[in-house]
């Protein structure tokens, strides 16, 4: 399989999200929430961001805690992390302010049981004046929605979408090594619309037309 990075219908819209939060007035509200069902690239889309744009990305755990979550934001900016949760919060933006960045929480949803730990991604925000991407599942905006102060600061929502056939077709071209039929594309896309499923799909093809010694895989070959 290819090793690119597809710049999907959804990871267009997340860019231009991701850019206006970005340029938002300094004293605007700046937080943002991109979700949507599993396997859709949303984790793939804000790691090549962080990367491109020096993003802080950070993955929230299972059963992560405030001092924890802390913890993982000052290791990402290079510092060790210092003891006392308030030590630590005053470490966190003081690095933050030194060199403006966004920050990332991936996988929120673990953290929307735990006041603390999502009333601390607030006063981060509020503190350091830097925009804030939270990442989420199908439900999230439900979830913390609850929590209002922090609710009230997103301003920027946006759901990824299963993918239609023009997405479909640029996935598998860009990232098959082998040329599937348009027939078989039409199929897959009735098939799978997600990412995850998608590559599952592809290395099955290039798995049978290696095995086949062919280039080229058709309905007819997949028994579809
Ligand atoms: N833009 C992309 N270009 C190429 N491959 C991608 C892209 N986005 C995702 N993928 C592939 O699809 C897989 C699933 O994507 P990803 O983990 O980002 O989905 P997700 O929406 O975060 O899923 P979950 O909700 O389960 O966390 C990735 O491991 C990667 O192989
Ligand atoms: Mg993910």
């Amino acid at each position: 399989m290819n090793n690119v990075f597809v710049k999907t219908k959804n990871v267009k819209a997340f860019v231009a999200l991701a850019k206006r939060l970005e340029t938002a007035k300094c004293n605007a509200p700046k937080m943002g929430l991109i979700f949507g069902e599993p396997g859709l690239g949303k984790s793939n889309a804000v790691l090549w961001w962080s990367l491109n744009q020096d993003a802080i990305l950070i993955t929230a755990k299972n059963g992560m805690s405030r001092k924890w979550l802390l913890s993982d934001i000052v290791r990402e900016l290079g510092e060790a992390p210092f003891w006392t949760t308030e030590d630590l919060f005053n470490q966190a933006v003081s690095k933050i302010v030194e060199n403006p960045r966004m920050i990332i929480v991936d996988e929120v949803d673990y953290l929307t049981k735990n006041s603390q730990a999502i009333e601390t991604i607030r006063d981060l925000h509020d503190k350091t004046g830097v925009p804030v991407l939270l990442v989420g599942m199908g439900c999230v905006d439900k979830k913390l929605s609850k929590y209002k102060h922090l609710f009230d600061r997103i301003v920027e929502i946006y759901r990824f979408t299963p993918f239609d056939m023009d997405d479909v077709k640029e996935i598998v071209t860009s990232l098959c090594e082998v040329k599937i039929a348009d027939e078989t594309v039409k199929t897959l896309q009735k098939k799978s619309n997600r990412f995850r499923q998608l590559v599952k799909n592809i290395t099955t093809f290039e798995n049978l037309a290696h095995t086949n010694g062919c280039k080229s895989i058709t309905n007819e070959e997949l028994g579809w």
